[in-house]
C-alpha cells in the first residue's frame, strides 16, 4: 500500500516528531490535535515542547509542504493516534485505571473521513483490548465500512496496535533506529503497518497481534519497575542492617548473572510509576508480583521521609532551642531522574514539598530549572545554588543523582546531617 497521505492525530511528545519524520522522508502528513496553540505554533514552523533536534525538523517539514496541522481530520491513507491514556479521574484519586476517553474523542472525530483500504494505529500506552475498544468506537460511527473485529482479513479497514518506547531527549533518533512491535488485529493488519511504519523504521519491524503489543509495552515497563522494587527494598532492608547497600549491590553483581538496578527515591515519569498498573488493573488476582513493585516504589519516599525526620529529631536532641523553622534542610534533585527538567510524579518532588511541609526552610538545589514548580512556592521554599545550600544546610538530602552533585560529591560528603537517597557516595 503506498502511503501518499498520513495522518498523526495528538500531536505531543509522541505525535509530533513522529508526524515529522515521516514528512522528513517526503509524504504528506496531516497533524490533528485539539489545541488550537499547539495547531498555530506548528504551522508557523515552530514547535510547542521541548525536544532536542524536532525544532529543526518540523521547520524544515512545514516549510517544505509536507506538514501541515489542524483541529479538524481530514482525508488520509493511514491514521495514527498518539492522545494521552492517564488514569481515570475519581474523587480520592486512588484510580488506576487507564481513561479511554481521550482514544475514544479521536476515533469518533477521525471516523468520518475514514474510507475503505485505510489504516487506523494506535500508539498510545494502552491496557490489553484498547486497540480492538478502538476498532469498535470507529465501527460505530462507520456502520457503512466493514472492520476486523466482524470481517477479519476481508476488512476495508486495518487496524494496529504499535506501542512507542522512545527515551525523552533522544526521540528523533530514537524513532528511527528503534525496533518496533506491530500488533495487527489481523496479519494482513500487522502487513499494512509494517509497511507503514518501513517508511522511516532503520531497526526491525517485529510483527504479533494487537493485544500482544499492548502488553509488551506494559510488561517493558512493568519489568524495569519490578527490578527497581527490588534494589529499593534491599536498601530498606540493608538500613536496618547496618550493611551499606551500594557496596552490597556492587559485590552481588559481580556474579556473572546478576545484574541489581541501583535504589533511589522512588520510581517516578509518566511511564514506569503509570503503566504496570494498567497490568494489575486487567488482572487484580494474578498480578500479585507487579502489585507489590508499585507498592514498594510508591512506599519508597515516605521511607526517605522518615530518615529526613530522623535527622530533625538528632537536631533538636543536640540542640534543643532550634525549632523546625530555625532547621533548613537542602533536597538535591527534584525531577523524576537524573540530568532532565521532567518534574511528572517525581519522587523527590513529593519528599521536597513534604519536608516544607514540616516547617522547615526548604533549599531546592535543581540545576535543570529555572523557576520552582507551583507546589513548591511557599514562603519557606527556595530555589538555591548547591555551593550556597551546601554551606548554609543542616540537613542535606541527595534526591536526585544529578552530574553537578557527583562533581561535587566532596562537599556533600562534608554535610553533617546526611540523607543519600541515590548512592551519590556510594
Ligand atoms: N512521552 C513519552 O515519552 C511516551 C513514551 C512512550 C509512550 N507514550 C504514550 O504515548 C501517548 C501520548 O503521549 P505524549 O507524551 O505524546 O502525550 P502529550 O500529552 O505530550 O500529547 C498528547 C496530545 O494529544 C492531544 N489530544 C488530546 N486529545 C485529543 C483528541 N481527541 N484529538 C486530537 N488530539 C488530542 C493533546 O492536545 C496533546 O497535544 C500516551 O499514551 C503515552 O503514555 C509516551
Amino acid at each position: 500500500m503506498p502511503y501518499n497521505t498520513i495522518s498523526v492525530i495528538g500531536l505531543g511528545y509522541i505525535g509530533l516528531p513522529t508526524a515529522a519524520v515521516f514528512a522528513s522522508r517526503k509524504k504528506k502528513v496531516i497533524g490533528v490535535d485539539v489545541n488550537q496553540h499547539a495547531v498555530d505554533t506548528i504551522n508557523k514552523g515552530e514547535i510547542h515542547i521541548v525536544e532536542p533536534e524536532l525544532d529543526i525538523v518540523v521547520h524544515a517539514a512545514v516549510t517544505e509542504g509536507y506538514l501541515h496541522a489542524t483541529t479538524t481530520p481530514e482525508p488520509a491513507d493511514a491514521f495514527l493516534i498518539a492522545v494521552p491514556t492517564p488514569f481515570i479521574h475519581d474523587n480520592d484519586g486512588n484510580s488506576h485505571k487507564a481513561d479511554l476517553s481521550y482514544i475514544k474523542a479521536a476515533s469518533k472525530a477521525l471516523a468520518p473521513v475514514l474510507k475503505a483500504g485505510d489504516l487506523v494505529v494506535l500508539e498510545s500506552t494502552s491496557p490489553v483490548g484498547a486497540t480492538e475498544k478502538m476498532a469498535a468506537f470507529l465501527a460505530e460511527v462507520r456502520p457503512d465500512l466493514t472492520f476486523p473485529q466482524t470481517h477479519g482479513e476481508e476488512s476495508d479497514i486495518r487496524i494496529a496496535h504499535c506501542p512507542e518506547r522512545v527515551l525523552p531527549g533522544h526521540v528523533i533518533r530514537e524513532l528511527v533506529e528503534n525496533d518496533r512491535v506491530i500488533g495487527g488485529m489481523t496479519p494482513k493488519c500487522s502487513k499494512a503497518a509494517a509497511d507503514l511504519y518501513n517508511i522511516f523504521v532503520e531497526g526491525e519491524c517485529v510483527i504479533t497481534n494487537a493485544r500482544t503489543a499492548e502488553m509488551a509495552k506494559l510488561t517493558e515497563n512493568s519489568f524495569r519497575d519490578v527490578n527497581i522494587a527490588f534494589a529499593n527494598e534491599l536498601s530498606v532492608i540493608c538500613s536496618k542492617l547496618d550493611i551499606n547497600v551500594w557496596e552490597l549491590i556492587a559485590l552481588a553483581n559481580r556474579h556473572p548473572r546478576v545484574n541489581i538496578l541501583q535504589p533511589g527515591a522512588g520510581v517516578g515519569g509518566h511511564c514506569i510509576a503509570v503503566d504496570p498498573w494498567f497490568i494489575v488493573d486487567s488482572c487484580p488476582e494474578e498480578a500479585k508480583l507487579i502489585h507489590t513493585a508499585r507498592l514498594v516504589n510508591d512506599g519508597k519516599p515516605q521511607w526517605v521521609l522518615e530518615q529526613i525526620r530522623q535527622r530533625l529529631d538528632t537536631i533538636h536532641c543536640t540542640q534543643p532551642g532550634m525549632t523546625r523553622s530555625d532547621i533548613t534542610v537542602a533536597c538535591l534533585g527534584i525531577a523524576f531522574k537524573p540530568d532532565i527538567d521532567d518534574l511528572r510524579e517525581s519522587p523527590a518532588l513529593g519528599i521536597a514539598q513534604q519536608v516544607a511541609e514540616l516547617g522547615c526552610r526548604v533549599q531546592i538545589v535543581e540545576p535543570n530549572i529555572e523557576a520552582l514548580p507551583g507546589s513548591l512556592q511557599a514562603d519557606n521554599v527556595t530555589l538555591t545554588p548547591l555551593h550556597q545550600a551546601l554551606t548554609q544546610a543542616d540537613v542535606v538530602c541527595v534526591l536526585v543523582k544529578h552530574k553537578p552533585f557527583i562533581e561535587h560529591a566532596d562537599q556533600v560528603r562534608d554535610s553533617k546531617h546526611l540523607v543519600d537517597a541515590v548512592g551519590l557516595l556510594g
